[in-house]
Formats: structure tokens, sequence, C-alpha cells
């Protein structure tokens, strides 16, 4: 159960877009102000979230009229949530085309191939990669139909032992690498640059930059834990899983953080104009470039990778599957094909608004940003607050107490903790970092 739920949780978010992040938000406080967020609102969020998933036993929007049936209203607030996801699906599925893009360079060679990618030949390679026209497109349209087919061949006993035997064998890779890294020359500049706050680089943006990416991370506010959490058993204990989830979600990212600023310091991919959204393509090969067996090592990396997305692909896609089969009552074919079709057009429009549509923008964003900025950065704080607001103010506080103690046989001293952050620390902070962002832009 753990298992399924951190398959869930550790993907992307945590390779791609938590250094990508960590870069461009002013790095070691960025970090700081993460882990806050980690353990006062996503460990939290995401027990109040387990609670009303298994309580509810419901889809993302059908748990609220089972808890409180005269509150009908509240199904909105799960209707935000799968759209969110579904936004998200969007333009993820165009970054799990790029992992699988990597995963036949790396195969082929082609990535290492002569001449020999010198200083910034990786950083043209992925730059013209992502820019163009068809390729990307191809790479996502394959990951589609992977998802299609999956999804209706039913989800749960492939994809989960497939993320049972990879999740472990990620992680040791991740270890092996961060040895790597940490022998790079400039090694200690980086670890500076990703350990030690330089407290000048706040600004507001930084709050809702690491709130955002905290949610994401956990998959929080999207109802996807609702979802899984309606599967597990009634004995499980809903905090711990919570923070053993969180906790090693963390660690990916920050094993990550280990491995990507070495590289990026001694490779010199500091201001390095497509960091950013790319950095991990860049600063991965390059470090592979530097151990022996580099096409074995590159193949094993990307290939976990590309599952890690692949199963978060899924996920995002079994919000809305299961919204579409129990509430509009679809076949699974038809929710399947429902959901995904609609992607054929949507994940295309990102990955050309990543190049040759790039000067299209929206507030300043190319599509791609767009929709990234607003799911993550608005849409995930909200759903979070109303979140907490229905868990704390609007379902009976005996509801939360049966599910946290397992029906009273459970002692649990957090509960009353987490209770009061629940309905007064994180709707309220949450708030005060959005409105904050808000202001002052
Ligand atoms: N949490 C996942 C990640 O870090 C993304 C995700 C979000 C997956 C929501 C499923 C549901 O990549």
């Amino acid at each position: 159960m753990i298992a399924a739920t951190v398959g869930s949780a550790v993907g992307l978010g945590n390779v791609w877009r938590f250094p990508a992040e960590v870069q461009a938000n002013g790095g070691a406080v960025f970090l700081l102000i993460y882990i806050i967020c980690i353990f006062l609102l996503g460990i939290p969020v995401m027990t109040a979230e387990f609670a009303l998933g298994r309580g509810g036993e419901s889809d993302a929007s059908g748990v609220y009229s089972r808890v409180t049936p005269d509150r009908k209203g509240w199904q909105l607030a799960g209707l935000m949530a799968i759209l969110a996801s579904y936004l998200i699906l969007s333009f993820y599925m165009v970054v799990s085309g790029w992992t699988f893009e990597y995963l036949v360079q790396s195969v082929t060679g082609y990535l290492y191939s002569s001449p020999l990618p010198g200083e910034e030949a990786f950083r043209d390679r992925m730059g013209s990669f992502i820019t163009g026209t068809y390729r990307p497109i191809v790479m996502t349209v394959i990951m589609i139909f992977a998802n299609m087919y999956v999804l209706i061949r039913g989800v749960q006993a492939g994809i989960e032992k497939m993320s049972n035997v990879m999740m472990p064998v990620l992680f040791l890779l991740l270890v092996i690498f961060c040895g790597v890294s940490l022998s790079l020359d400039k090694a200690a500049e980086g670890l500076e640059f990703f350990l030690k706050p330089d407290f000048s680089a706040v600004t507001p943006a930084t709050f809702i930059n690491a709130l955002g990416q905290s949610f994401f991370s956990l998959s929080l506010a999207m109802g996807i834990l609702v979802t899984y959490a309606s599967y597990f058993p009634k004995d499980s204990k809903l905090t711990r899983t919570a923070v053993t989830v969180s906790l090693l979600d963390l660690m990916v990212a920050f094993f990550m953080g280990i491995i990507i600023f070495p590289a990026v310091m001694t490779f010199g991919l500091q201001d390095s104009n497509l960091a950013g959204s790319a950095l991990v393509f860049i600063t991965l090969p390059e470090i592979f470039a530097q151990m022996g067996g580099t096409r074995i090592w590159s193949s094993l990396f990307f290939l976990l990778l590309t599952v890690a997305a692949f199963t978060s692909t899924i996920s995002l896609a079994e919000v809305s599957v299961a919204f579409m089969q129990k509430r509009i009552g679809m076949s699974r074919i038809k929710a399947v094909l429902t959901v995904t079709i609609p992607l054929l057009i949507l994940s295309p429009i990102c990955s050309l608004s990543v190049g040759p549509w790039s000067g299209y923008t929206i507030c300043g964003l190319t599509i791609f940003d767009f929709l990234d900025t607003m799911t993550t950065n608005f849409m995930l704080p909200i759903g979070g607050i109303l979140l907490c607001i229905y868990m704390g103010w609007v379902a009976p506080k005996s509801f939360f107490r049966r599910e946290i103690t397992n029906d009273g046989t459970l002692r649990s001293r957090a509960l009353g903790v987490i209770y009061f952050i629940v309905r007064w620390i994180a709707p309220v902070l949450i708030a005060i970092i959005l409105l904050w962002q808000l202001l002052r832009g």
C-alpha cells in the first residue's frame, strides 16, 4: 500500500521539477522552505486527504457527497481537483515523452555518439530536441498510447508489481550517482548552492513555488490520494503512512539535488538559458559520460525514470477515468477513450509551445509553463485550502477522529496537532502565501 502511494508520489516531480525549482529559486533557501512546507502543511493535508478517501470510499468528488450528503456543493471541490489533475497530465505527458526519448537515445548510444559531446553538446542536443516539431510529439503520442493500453487492460496488477521492483532499484541508482557526482571537480560549490541558504534570495514567489512544488510532488489535492486511500485496508495507519510517504518522497528529491548541483557547477550550467525544465536531461548525461559503462547506466536510469513517469501518468489519468466510470456511468473502455483521446491534441499543443509556438504566451508564459504554473501554484493550493476547510470545519470531527484512530483502536497522539493544523494553520497559511503572491506579483 505504501509502495503504491510512493509510486504515485515519486515521479518527474522529484527528478525533473524539483531541481529546476531549486535552481530558479535561489538554491538552499528554497530547499529549507520546501522542507518546512512538507512537514507543516504536506503531511497534515495528506493525512486529511487519506481520511477523506478511506472514510468516503468513492471517487474524488463522490467522497464529499458520501461524507456529508446534505452539502452537495462540496463536490465542486472534488471536480476542481479532477480538472487540475487532468491539466497536469497534459504537460506531464510531454515530459514523460522526453524521458522516453532519452531512454531510446541511451540504448542506441546516439546520445553519446561522436563527435563527442563537449562542453555544450548535451545542452544543445536537449535544446534542439525539445524545441523541435515532430520528434517530441511522436514520443509524447507513444506514451499516450501506452497509457491507453494499460488503462484499458486494468491498472492494478501490472503497474503495482512493476513499481514494487523499480522503486527500490531507483533508490539504489540514485545513491550510486550521488557518489559519482560528489567526486566531480566543483562538488563543493554545488553543495554550497544546494545546502547553504542565502536569505537575500527569498521573494514572495519562493514561498508559493515551494508550496506548489510540495503539493505537486506529494500528489496532494488532485484527487489521487483520495482515490488511492479508498482502497486502503481499514486497519492501515493513516498518519504513519502519510509520514512515510512524505519522507521517502523528500529523500528522492534531496538525492536529486545532491546529484544535480555538483554537476551544474562543474559543467557551468548555472545560467544556461535552457536550465530549468531541461536541467535534468543535460546534467545527468554529463555525469553518465564521466562514468565507465556510460550507456548502460544511462539506459538503466532513463528506463527507471520512464517507468516512474509512466506510473504517475497512469495514476493521474485514473482520477478522471474513475470519475467517468463511477459518476457518468461509462464503461471502462469508453471512459479511458474519453479521457485519453483529447490528450492527443492537448499534449502536442504543450509540446509545440516549448518550441515553434513559444512566441504565443499567456501572461508572459508559454502554454506549457502557463499550465504548469496555473495548476501547481494556484489550483493545488486552492484545492488544499478547500480540503482543509472541509475536513476541519464541514465534515464532523468524529469522522476525522474515527479515521485517524481507526475507530478508536489506535491512540493517536498526533490527532490533536493534525486537527489543529488542518483547521487553523494550513488553510490560513496557504491563503496568506497565495494572496501575497497574487498581490505582490
Ligand atoms: N507526484 C508526482 C510526481 O512527483 C506527480 C503526480 C501528481 C502523480 C498527481 C500522480 C498524481 O511526479
